[in-house]
């Protein structure tokens, strides 16, 4: 499934992580990359021992586990540290996927999603589209600042060289409790109809139903 969030981060939020990034010292991408995302990675990173990284990481793990459909569509067991990424002109990251496991020391992951968070608009650069391949065609991607794009670790896709200006994001992973993405899509679904229920007519015979049907499908379904 892939899926847009809107308005993950507010303006004020953005404001702050802009603010630091401008300071922040960034190295090249290459050094996170796997062997074959090496040789087609080519942008900056932010150095995430820097002293600007954990008031960054803190900033956008909060704004993401505070929302709602983050949490409904991706039922999150682990998630990563984010990464910060700008590209400047001439930069971009030629197709590949993502390692299916990531991590160090500090807790290994399998990468079930990944996450893009556009931390400026559309207006401030040319090209950067995030590409991805599905089954049913290729889907460019260029969102405004704070929105949020999901999309199966699994799928092939690239960012496409930027010709002018600047792309920043934020990328992230996230090993689900729910391994299978279908499973996952279903339980998604559910969810959206039991919100809307539980909130419309929350003493229904119908809404514990479906709230049963919810609960127990992800007890059923969930790997910890
Ligand atoms: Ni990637």
């Amino acid at each position: 499934m892939m899926l847009h969030i809107p308005a993950v981060l507010n303006k004020e939020q953005l404001k702050t992580i802009t603010g630091l990034l401008v300071d922040a010292p960034f190295v090249d991408g290459k050094f996170s990359a796997g062997q074959v995302a090496q040789r087609v990675k080519n942008n900056r990173e932010l150095d995430q021992t820097s002293q600007q990284a954990k008031q960054l990481d803190q900033l956008v793990i909060s704004a993401l586990s505070g929302n709602k459909i983050f949490r409904s569509a991706t039922l999150p067991l682990r998630v990563s540290q984010p990464f910060f990424a700008r590209y400047s002109k001439g930069m971009s990251y030629g197709s590949h996927i993502d390692d299916p496991v990531m991590g160090g020391e500090a807790g290994r992951y399998r990468s079930d999603i990944s996450l893009t968070i556009f931390l400026n608009d559309p207006e401030n650069y040319e090209g950067g589209e995030l590409s991805i391949q599905s089954t049913f065609g290729v889907n460019e991607i260029k969102l405004p600042a704070g929105d949020v794009i999901l999309y199966p670790s699994s799928s092939l896709h690239q960012v496409n060289t930027v010709t002018s200006g600047e792309r920043m994001v934020a990328v992230l992973w996230i090993q689900s409790l729910v391994r299978d993405a279908a499973s996952r899509e279903i339980l998604f679904n559910l969810d959206l109809a039991r919100e809307k229920m539980q909130y419309s007519n929350p003493e229904a015979s119908e809404t514990r139903c479906v709230d049963y049907a919810y609960t127990n499908l992800v007890r059923m379904w969930s790997e910890v």
